[in-house]
């Protein structure tokens, strides 16, 4: 979450700028970096009830694989969903999953977000990319190996 994070608003400068200017931005910004590029992109269920989608009856039983990411871009949801924007609201994201099993640790990985983003622009006027990012190569965890930068 922290890389990602990190990543998009070094690609989004002028939101790097907003949240500057207004760290009281923190906690949208976070929500938005786990909207826009979430660690998790896939969630799994098993339906106890048959379910039509997309025309097709699914029986009981049938496992699913939940696309987080693009329910998180779904533009039916989200106003210009592929635009990274710190202070978006409502962010109604999936990215802790949802129902019975939501992820259990969501309030301590959002209070870590908002500690390192707000003590990482404190300590650092300038953070620059150093270097190129290397994407961890799975499918289900979305992050980065390396995020070289440097900062002053
Ligand atoms: C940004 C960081 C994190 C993300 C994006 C995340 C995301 C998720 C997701 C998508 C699920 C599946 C929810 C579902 O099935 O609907 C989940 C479950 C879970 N998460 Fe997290 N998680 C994060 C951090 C943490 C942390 C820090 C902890 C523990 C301190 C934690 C503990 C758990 C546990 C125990 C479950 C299983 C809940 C259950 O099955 O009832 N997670 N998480």
């Amino acid at each position: 979450m922290i890389g990602n994070g990190l990543w998009a608003l070094l690609n989004n400068p002028g939101e790097l700028a907003t949240l500057r200017a207004d760290t009281s931005l923190v906690p949208t910004a976070v929500e938005e970096m786990l909207r826009f590029d979430g660690p998790i992109q896939l969630n799994n269920r098993r339906l106890l009830d048959p379910m039509t989608l997309g025309g097709s009856i699914l029986p009981v039983g049938t496992p699913i694989t939940i696309g987080i990411g693009a329910a998180n871009h779904d533009a039916s949801q989200f106003a210009d969903p592929d635009r990274f924007n710190v202070a978006r609201k409502p962010n109604r994201h999936l990215a802790f999953g949802q129902g019975d099993h939501v992820c259990v640790g969501m309030n301590v990985a959002r209070m870590e977000g908002r500690i390192a983003f707000t003590r990482l622009l404190a300590k650092f006027p300038k953070i620059a990319l150093a270097g190129e990012p290397e994407r961890d190569r799975r499918v289900r965890f979305r992050g980065l190996r390396r995020l070289p930068v440097r900062v002053g």
